[in-house]
C-alpha cells in the first residue's frame, strides 16, 4: 500500500525517521538507494528551501526530480487535480505538493497511487517539522520533557509543531493573540496525543506565559502565504508577540531560538535574535535535506 505523508501524524514512526536521517547526515549511510526513482513537485506557492532540498535530495541518492509549477502545465488552465494525480501516477514514484488548499492536497492524495507527501499547505507542514525535531534532538540530546514554545500566528506550522511536539511528548505552548490562535480541532487532537505520550499541549495569549521557562522558542511569519491582503491588520495584532532579547530572557537561559525561514525581520524575530548565538535556524534549514532524505526512502522504498 502507498503511503501518504499528508500531515506529521502520518509519521507514527518519526522516531525512526530521525534517526535515519541522522545516518544520512553523517555520512554512516548514503541513501543511494533511488537510482531511476523519479519525484514530480508541484508547487502552487513560492519556495527556497523546500524546492533545492527536495531537489538535492532526490539527485544525491541517485534519483531525479521535476519542478511542476500551475503556471507552466495544465493545471494551471484547468486540468482537474484528480486527472493530474492519475497522469503523474503513470510516470513517477512519489508527488511533492505544496499548494493552497488542504482539501487540494487530500483529493490528489485520494487520486494518486503513488505516495504524496505534503510540502505545505494552509493547515500543516508536516516536513518542516520532521527537520525541526531532528534539530532539536541535535542541540538538546532529547525531545521528551522539553518544553517547546511557539510565538505569533497560528498558522500551518504551528499546527504540524503542535502535533508533532505532541507526539514526541515535548510540552508544547503557543503564544497567541485572540483571532490568530491554532486551529481548534488541531489543539484538541494535539492535546489528545500528547495525553498519550505523558505531555501537555496549551494555547495562551501572553507571549511571556508562553516563552517562561522554554527550552526551544520559535516563531514564523506573521503574513503566510494567501494572508498578503491581511499585512496591516496582522502587524498589529502579532507586534507584542515579535521574539527579541526581552521576549528570549524569559526562556531558559540555554533555549535555542527556531524560525522555518523565511524571517522577517524587525517583524516576527529581531536581528538580535536570528543573529544571536541562541539562534539554530542554519542547522533547521540545513537539516531539512536530511530528513526529507528519510521520508523519501520510507515512502518509496519502503
Ligand atoms: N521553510 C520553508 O518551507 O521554506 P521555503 O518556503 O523556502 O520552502
Ligand atoms: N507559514 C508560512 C511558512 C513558509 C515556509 C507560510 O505558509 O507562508
Amino acid at each position: 500500500m502507498k503511503r501518504d505523508i499528508l500531515s506529521i501524524l502520518d509519521l507514527p514512526d518519526l522516531m525512526e525517521v530521525l534517526d535515519r536521517a541522522v545516518e544520512l547526515k553523517s555520512g554512516q549511510t548514503t541513501g543511494r538507494e533511488l537510482g531511476g526513482k523519479s519525484l514530480a513537485m508541484i508547487f502552487e506557492k513560492s519556495s527556497t528551501r523546500t524546492r533545492v532540498s527536495f531537489e538535492v535530495a532526490m539527485t544525491q541518492m541517485g534519483g531525479h526530480a521535476i519542478f511542476l509549477s500551475p503556471d507552466d502545465t495544465q493545471l494551471g488552465r484547468g486540468e482537474t487535480i484528480s486527472d493530474t494525480a492519475m497522469v503523474l501516477g503513470r510516470f513517477v514514484d512519489a508527488i511533492m505538493y505544496r499548494a493552497y488548499r488542504h482539501t487540494d492536497m487530500v483529493e490528489l492524495a485520494k487520486h494518486s497511487r503513488v505516495p504524496v507527501i505534503n510540502a505545505l499547505d494552509d493547515l500543516e507542514h508536516p516536513c518542516q517539522i520532521a527537520a525541526d525535531m531532528m534539530t532539536i534532538r541535535e542541540h538538546k540530546g532529547r525531545l521528551k520533557g522539553l518544553k517547546l514554545a511557539y510565538v505569533g500566528d497560528g498558522n500551518n506550522v504551528s499546527h504540524s509543531l503542535l502535533l508533532g511536539g505532541a507526539m514526541m511528548g515535548m510540552d508544547v505552548v503557543a503564544g497567541c493573540p485572540d483571532g490568530y490562535r491554532p486551529d481548534a480541532g488541531i489543539v484538541a487532537k494535539a492535546a489528545e496525543v500528547a495525553q498519550g505520550s505523558g505531555s501537555t499541549v496549551d494555547v495562551v495569549s501572553d507571549p511571556f506565559e508562553a516563552v517562561k521557562g522554554a527550552d526551544v522558542v520559535y516563531t514564523d511569519t506573521w503574513v503566510s502565504m494567501g494572508d498578503e491582503e491581511q499585512v496591516a491588520q496582522r502587524k498589529r495584532a502579532l507586534l507584542p508577540y515579535q521574539v527579541n532579547g526581552e521576549l528570549m530572557s524569559a526562556a531558559k537561559s540555554d533555549a535555542i531560538f527556531m524560525h522555518c525561514l523565511p524571517a522577517h525581520r524587525g517583524n516576527e524575530v529581531s536581528d538580535e535574535v536570528m543573529d544571536g548565538k541562541q539562534s539554530v535556524v542554519f542547522d533547521q534549514a540545513e537539516n531539512r535535506l536530511h530528513a526529507q532524505k528519510a521520508i523519501l526512502l520510507t515512502v518509496i522504498n519502503g
